[in-house]
């Protein structure tokens, strides 16, 4: 895996989208009658889902790229330059895709609007009853090769919101976190040589201390905690250009499984450890296989839709030297892109592409239930 195209894809962020920015506009009658009647009209016409009364759940999202929806700095990061966005909403968003990413087909799950990103969040005051998103692209457990805060740090700000009120404990009873870690530890250990020392002991220290965030996460009072297993990493393009997207790299997925052996067992320890023993509190959401299902079946599942090469990207660049979005010193176009990214699971070396994603959270559904 080529680490430094991984970390330079992997900065992920935002703008207003239009669907945010309506909700924007009615958040100066944030807490009135009226506007917590209107809250409660529309929570009941989702039909069946759970009515938290006029306090919808709230999602809290931490993590990299793959949930990222704006924290990256604008407009340095690749995610708010063209052609991310390109399907959704049209223009850059922050997101690194050509569309939406797994943090907004969660919170449609969940049946909320993707929360706003941190960064964003005095210009989107009224987003805050869906949450927030403290997901930095590029970003690990540990310290990457990125200025944006590790996951660590992640927490300290949600933790410095409840303590200014900004969240109550009650806005935490009903809510959600999703963790995201894709892999930026694993591509900066290898960029620096870190490897010679061996995957192993640094895969356990790196699944270690997701397990320490994890119960921090918990431990500040969110009841519910979704945690990714990593995506087969061998088979990101980033990977399989080795063999002109041919075919996956065995020896990465082998160390891909040790890390979600390991995640598993942090998982059912976590889950010992919580007293009511009648729910999941902590639910590893497989994105191994949901990547492997939507990559093997070509997306059958999703009706006529199918992946010509699913393994083959999108948007690439038109050389080695360069990658999706790159411009030479004139401004021209340094990459090409697919005629229908809708036909592409990858959008760039490392990102699925909005179908992509959505092929994913199709595999995912029965993995869902467990909420
Ligand atoms: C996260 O980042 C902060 C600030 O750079 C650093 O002090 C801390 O040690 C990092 N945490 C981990 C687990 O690497
Ligand atoms: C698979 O990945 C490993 C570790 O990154 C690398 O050493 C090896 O050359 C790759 N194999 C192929 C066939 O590309």
């Amino acid at each position: 895996m080529d680490s430094k195209s991984l970390l330079c894809f992997s900065i992920l962020c935002f703008s207003l989208l239009p669907e945010l920015s309506g909700v924007v506009r009615v958040s100066a009658g944030r807490g009135s009658h009226r506007h917590r009647h209107r809250e409660r009209r529309s929570s009941q016409s989702l039909g069946g889902g759970e009515l938290w009364n006029s306090n919808p759940r709230k999602l809290f999202v931490f993590g990299d790229s793959y949930v990222d929806t704006g924290n990256n700095r604008k407009p340095a990061a690749k995610s708010w330059q063209y052609p991310y966005g390109v399907t959704f909403p049209g223009k850059p968003t922050g997101r690194f895709s050509d569309g939406r990413v797994l943090t907004d087909y969660l919170a449609k799950y969940l049946k909320v609007k993707s929360p706003i990103p941190y960064k964003w969040r005095k210009v989107g005051y009224g987003q805050l009853k869906y949450g927030m998103n403290f997901a930095y692209g590029g970003t690990g457990v540990f310290n990457t090769f990125v200025m944006s805060p590790n996951m660590s740090t992640q927490i300290d700000f949600f933790q410095q919101l409840i303590g200014e009120l900004t969240f109550t404990s009650q806005d935490l009873q009903s809510s959600v976190a999703l963790v995201s870690l894709a892999g930026n530890d694993y591509s900066v250990y290898q960029a620096t040589d870190g490897s010679a020392q061996g995957w192993q002991p640094f895969i356990t220290k790196v699944v270690n201390q997701l397990e320490v965030n994890l119960r921090r996460i918990h431990g500040v009072g969110v009841p519910k905690i979704v945690v990714t297993a990593l995506e087969p990493l061998g088979c990101l393009p980033s990977s399989t250009v080795a063999s002109s997207f041919q075919q996956c790299n065995a020896t990465e997925n082998q160390l891909v499984n040790f890390h979600n052996m390991l995640l598993q067992q942090s998982v059912a320890k976590l889950n010992s450890e919580v007293k009511d023993a009648s729910a999941s509190t902590f639910i590893l959401l497989d994105l191994y296989s949901s990547f492997m299902a939507a990559l093997n079946n070509k997306g059958d599942h999703l009706g006529n839709v199918k992946f010509e090469n699913p393994l083959k990207p999108c948007c690439v660049g038109v050389s080695s030297e360069y990658s999706c979005g790159s411009m030479g010193s004139n401004g021209e176009k340094k990459y090409t892109i697919c005629e229908d990214p809708g036909a592409a699971f990858f959008w760039d070396e490392v990102h699925p592409t909005q179908h992509g994603w959505f092929a994913v959270y199709s595999a995912l559904q029965a993995n869902l239930k467990q909420f």
